[in-house]
């Protein structure tokens, strides 16, 4: 049942780009560069945007706001259900909430959902289990179609949420007028090339130097990541990955935060990895980068295919296909969670069932 791979987990994440094509397709339309997906809801209809979600989701949330924010210039703020459900949140009629689940099941954000619709906002979720409790309280539901996931540890789930929030972001700007037909048929091609991109992280040269950084660092007591711009929440979910199934501590900042305190946990022994992929920010990561180095850290360096110029700036460096920008958090995620298990592994950790974890959670 896992198909020849040792855990679910590695299948998952074999399985993205499929998982990616069954979330793209029939959604894309070349001929017209729209999107088409299906939802009743007037995108003209709501002032502001609410993503509400928990854990790996949440993160899928951030960049579903800077890709919204960015395409079709709407207010998004995210929230962690647990907090939005007791926070008292503004919001009305003229709120869109956004609830991301891959179970479709978590009461955090089934409840917070709940909160949403008792003030009237309209209500769509980003919902990967068909038929699951938010998908019969939602006004209108946006399935990821990843397929079952079964490790605890969510991978194809994410990558498939992140592209949704792409899809939805350009749907939003071309039918709210934010975005140029040229614009939109550029993205539309960059989102069409995500199965191949991400096919292409997963090759075996590619996967084994991943294998050999993980290892050679599986020994870290902590571990820091650091990404910018859409890809800062890369980096939290980075950390989030390897917490969960290898139990090393880590952080994750948007690297420009760095200085602002946690540059002061910078030593010899403390691995950093930087997303430091093609992107109107790097070269502003690549001084984050020197920063840390300074302070005698280790750099482990994401860079995109080609850049040889950066590569001096890291311990070790692992390049990841080069990839739109709007569209890198789908391919770089691919990298963090390799990241994440041959560090697991390398220690010997069961990483479908990690303890103290259970796949969906069901309890507040
Ligand atoms: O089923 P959901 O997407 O609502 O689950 C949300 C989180 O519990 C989940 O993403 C959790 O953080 C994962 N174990 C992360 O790998």
């Amino acid at each position: 049942e896992k198909g020849g791979y040792d855990t679910y987990m590695l299948k998952e994440i074999y399985e993205q780009p499929q998982a990616l094509t069954n979330t793209l397709i029939g959604r894309l339309h070349d001929e017209t560069g729209e999107v088409n997906l299906d939802i009743n809801l007037d995108p003209g209809s709501f002032k502001r945007i609410s993503i509400i979600a928990c854990g790996t989701a949440y993160y899928a949330g951030l960049v579903g706001e800077y890709l919204i924010e960015q395409l079709a210039r709407i207010p998004v703020e995210v929230d962690v259900a647990s907090e939005y459900r007791y926070r008292d949140p503004l919001v009305s009629e003229n709120t869109l909430a956004i609830v991301v689940s891959q179970s479709g099941e978590t009461i955090d954000t089934l409840e917070a959902l709940r909160e949403a619709k008792k003030f009237g906002a309209k209500t769509l979720g980003v919902i990967n289990a068909k038929g699951s409790s938010m998908t019969r309280e939602l006004d209108d539901t946006l399935y990821i179609h990843a397929g079952p996931e079964i490790g605890v540890a969510s991978t194809k789930a994410y990558t498939s949420m992140v592209s949704a929030f792409l899809m939805l972001a350009l749907w939003l700007g071309r039918a709210r007028g934010t975005l140029s037909a040229e614009q939109g048929a550029e993205l539309l091609k960059a989102a069409r090339e995500l199965p191949r991109l991400v096919e292409d992280a997963l090759s075996p040269e590619r996967v084994a130097r991943i294998k050999e950084v993980a290892e050679k660092y599986a020994m870290a007591r902590d571990y820091l990541f650091l990404g910018r711009g859409v890809n800062s929440p890369t980096a939290y979910e980075g950390a989030l990955k390897l917490k969960e199934i290898s139990y090393i501590h880590a952080e994750a900042y948007a690297a420009g935060e760095m200085k602002h305190g946690p540059i002061a946990l910078i030593d010899e022994k403390l691995p950093v990895a930087v997303i430091a992929t093609e992107s109107r920010l790097l070269e502003k990561t690549i001084s984050n980068v020197q920063e840390v180095r300074a302070r005698a850290g280790k750099v482990i360096l994401f860079l995109s295919d080609g850049d040889t110029e950066n590569a001096r700036h890291g311990d070790d460096v692992i390049y990841v296909p080069r990839a739109h920008e709007m569209v890198s958090p789908v391919v770089n995620a691919v990298a963090m969670q390799l990241l994440a298990y041959f560090t697991a592994t390398a220690l010997g950790k069961d990483v479908d069932k990690p303890r103290n974890l259970a796949k969906s959670v069901t309890v507040e």
